[in-house]
This record gives C-alpha cells, structure tokens and sequence, in this order.
C-alpha cells in the first residue's frame, strides 16, 4: 500500500467521523477501562503495517472521541473546527515545517505574520502590536507575562533577562477574585509567587473595577502588573478595562487581559461595544481554538509595545540563521523554540470566514446563550444565575442533586440545540 493510499483511507475515517457528527452522542460510550484494553497491549518488537495501525487507532478510539466539533457539544469554552481550518492543519502535518525560524519554513512563517496582523486588525488592537501563536492561553499569559515583568523591570532599572529575579524589586501583581487559574500558572512559570499577588475585589458576576484596582495598589509604588479579564468563565463578564486603563494611566503599572474568548467580540459590529476600551491595555491573550473554532491547539498572544515582548523570548546561537530581510522568526516571539506551524490554520480560518464570517460566528454564539438563558428561565424551578453577555450560561435547579440529575439525562439525550432545551423540559422531575 503507497502512503497516497494510506492518507486516503485515512480521510475516509475523517470525514466519516465529521459526517456522523450531528448524530453521534457527544459523551462517548467507551470507559477507561475499554479503552486501555482495546488500546493496550506489549509495545511491539517489531515494525507494523502503517495502514494497519491506523485502521487499528481509528477503530480503538472511536468509542472514546468527545464529540467536541459538533454544534450540540456546550461543555467549557471548546471550539470547534471551521473547515478550511481542518483542513489546513492536515498540511501542516503534512508539510511538517519547523516554523521557529524562517530557515524551517518561509511559507509557514509568511502565512503566520499575515494571519498576525490580520488579527490585530480584526480584534482592534493596536496597529503595530507584536504577537505570538503558542499553544494555547495559558502560554499566551506567559507569553505576555513575562513581556510585562520586563518592562515593569525595566522601568525600575532592573535587568531581568540578566540578573534574574534574586534581589529584583518586588513586582505587586493584581488579579481579580475571579481571575482564570492559567494566570497564577503563568505567574508560577515566571517566579511571581504567590506572594506577589493581591487580589481585587469582584462583583457577583466575577468583575472587579477601577476602585478595587486602586485598593489593592495601595501602599505600592514600586513594579506593578495588573491583570483584568474580558470574559470570565463561568459568566462571560467582562472586567471594565477602559476605565482600569484610565486609572493606571502615569503610574508605568502594565495592565494584561485575560480574554481567551471575550476579544472576539470586538470583532463583532454587534458585541464590540460590550468591550469598549480593552484596546488600551498592554497586553492580551486569547485563544484561536476557542472562538475561531482552529483544531487544537493555538493561542495568541498580543503585546501593545514589541520592545518587551522580544526582548523577554528571542533567542540567539551561533548555528541560528536569522533571516535578516524577514520579518518573522516566530523564535524571538514565542516562548518555543521548535515549533508548530500555527499559523497556517490561523491564516485559513480567517481567510474562509472573512470577517463577516468571525462576526457572524461569534453572534450566533451569543444569541444561541441567550436563547438558552430565556427557555431555561421559563422552565419550573430553574434559576438563571448570570447576567448573559456573552456566551456563558450559569443555571440551577431547585438542588444540585436536580441540577445533576436533569444534566445527566439532557447530555444522555444528544440532542441539539432546539431539541436540547425541550430535553431539559422532559428531564425535570414532575
Ligand atoms: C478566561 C480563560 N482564560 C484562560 C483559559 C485557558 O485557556 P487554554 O486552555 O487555551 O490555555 C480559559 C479556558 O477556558 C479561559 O476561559
């Protein structure tokens, strides 16, 4: 069999699977048990037929795929995967560029500093602003993270990238109450304890606000690096950052947005105004695998001033060929130094969309939540528990062991999203 043959067939599983999304259950029947025994086994001695593997694979694992790319799959904030996107990620294994530098592959590096500053564009940011495609937003908030702690440094006559962080000036970072857990990673990564944190106060929703903000500065003047946050995730709130922006303005404090999905309302005509001013922070990270629907894994990270950014990631040896006339070596940018080559698929969700298509995308979302939000608010006993702005819907019944027991039975049903809401009707105990 000729590897052509091999990757025919194997697009024969793949569209097989996409063809039989809007049916198949989300959850999928297999165990873990199941699935070690049909996968398990001695590692072979000796080499397998590629075809057979892959049969074998596909066969093994089916009965333990989440159906995540379907329209009926609503746990976490998961993408799914636009078409031209799918398909582009299968070149880029198929192409297998090593897209740290230029050297490993111009192409990859072009489409990536295009679909860059196409984002930037589409997202309302800066013009100018530097960027980074990593794995996902935990190693955005790295990513931007550490342009902050230099710059913070920086400003406070300390070389971080040189003398390291023992005897440093201790950097004061606030988080809001309800900040993302991947931000106190990222802090962890960076050697910003725990101990550096102060946390600013929240409203029921998970915001918190210019005055908190001031509260936890208080009594600091040194090194600050406040993160705000553009959808939370449990209610899709979105922190004022404008107005966060405007207080720390003179005070040389970095302020970093956790906006994994919230940025892509601004590419929305429609939602833009719901993150007014979160543009004027200095840094951001979000996620393509999440509203841009690109298969896993890409985050994107966004730093206002290039200067930090780079000077926090690029590397240098002397085997390395920089490429002087080009622009993108995505090593000097992204905490990785061998790497995927993200942006093909970046490049090819965004040209297969336009930007009506993002819009478009992210609208339909919300409207979906708030259609959700209004049934479910109707049927007895239900509590909505959120504000909808977004793409979040926080509900309960009268007791978890109600709210468990109808969720269990709605996500056993399968159904869609019309189907879905009558589901939960039928799931309620009379
Ligand atoms: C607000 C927020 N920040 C960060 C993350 C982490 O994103 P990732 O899983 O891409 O690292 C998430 C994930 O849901 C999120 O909702």
């Amino acid at each position: 069999m000729s590897e052509r043959d091999l990757l025919l067939r194997t697009a024969e599983i793949a569209a097989d699977f996409i063809e039989t999304l809007d049916a198949r259950p989300i959850w999928p029947p297999a165990s873990v048990e199941g699935l070690r025994a049909a996968l398990g086994g001695e590692l072979p001695d000796d080499p397998g037929d590629p075809l057979e593997v892959i049969e074998a694979l596909a066969a093994a694992c089916e009965p333990g795929v989440v159906a995540i790319p379907s329209g009926r799959y609503f746990g976490f904030v998961i993408g799914g995967a636009v078409p031209a996107a799918l398909a582009a990620d299968w070149l880029t294994s198929v192409w297998d560029q090593n897209a740290g530098l230029v050297v490993g592959g111009p192409a990859a590096a072009v489409a990536e500093e295009i679909a860059g500053r196409w984002l930037v564009e589409l997202l309302r940011l800066p013009a100018g602003a530097s960027f980074a495609f990593v794995t996902g937003c935990q190693m955005a908030h790295v990513t931007c993270l550490a342009a902050a702690r230099h710059a913070v440094l920086e400003r406070a006559g300390w070389d971080v990238e040189g003398r390291g962080l023992v005897g440093a000036p201790p950097i004061r970072v606030v988080l809001g109450g309800k900040r993302h857990v991947t931000i106190d990673g990222a802090l962890r990564l960076l050697g910003l304890g725990r101990e550096s944190v102060v946390l600013a106060a929240v409203d029921d929703q998970g915001r918190t606000s210019p005055t908190a903000v001031e509260a936890a500065l208080e009594g600091h003047d040194g090194p600050a690096i406040v993160c705000a946050q553009v959808g939370e995730v449990n209610t899709g709130s979105v922190d004022p950052v404008g107005g966060i922006a405007a207080f720390l303005r003179g005070t040389g404090a970095w302020l970093h947005v956790d906006s994994a999905f919230g940025l892509w309302a601004a590419a929305s005509p429609e939602l833009r105004h719901l993150v007014e001013g979160v543009e004027l922070a200095d840094s951001w990270a979000t996620d393509a695998h999440k509203w841009l629907n690109v298969p896993y894994d890409c985050g994107l990270a966004f730093v206002k001033d290039p200067a930090p950014h780079r000077a926090a990631m690029a590397m240098t040896a002397e085997y390395l060929v920089a490429d002087e006339g080009a622009a993108w070596d995505a090593m000097d940018w992204t905490p990785e130094f061998s790497r995927r080559a993200r942006g093909l698929t970046v490049y090819a969700a965004l040209r297969s969309l336009g930007r009506s298509g993002v819009a478009g995308l992210v609208e339909r979302c919300c409207r979906h939540a708030r259609r959700f939000a209004e049934e479910l608010a109707q049927l007895p006993g239900c509590e909505v528990l959120n504000e909808v702005v977004l793409n979040q819907v926080l509900f309960r019944f009268a007791s978890d062991e109600t709210t468990d027991a109808v969720l269990a039975q709605v996500q056993e049903s399968g159904e869609d999203v019309a189907r879905t809401l009558a589901a939960f009707e039928k799931a309620l105990p009379r």
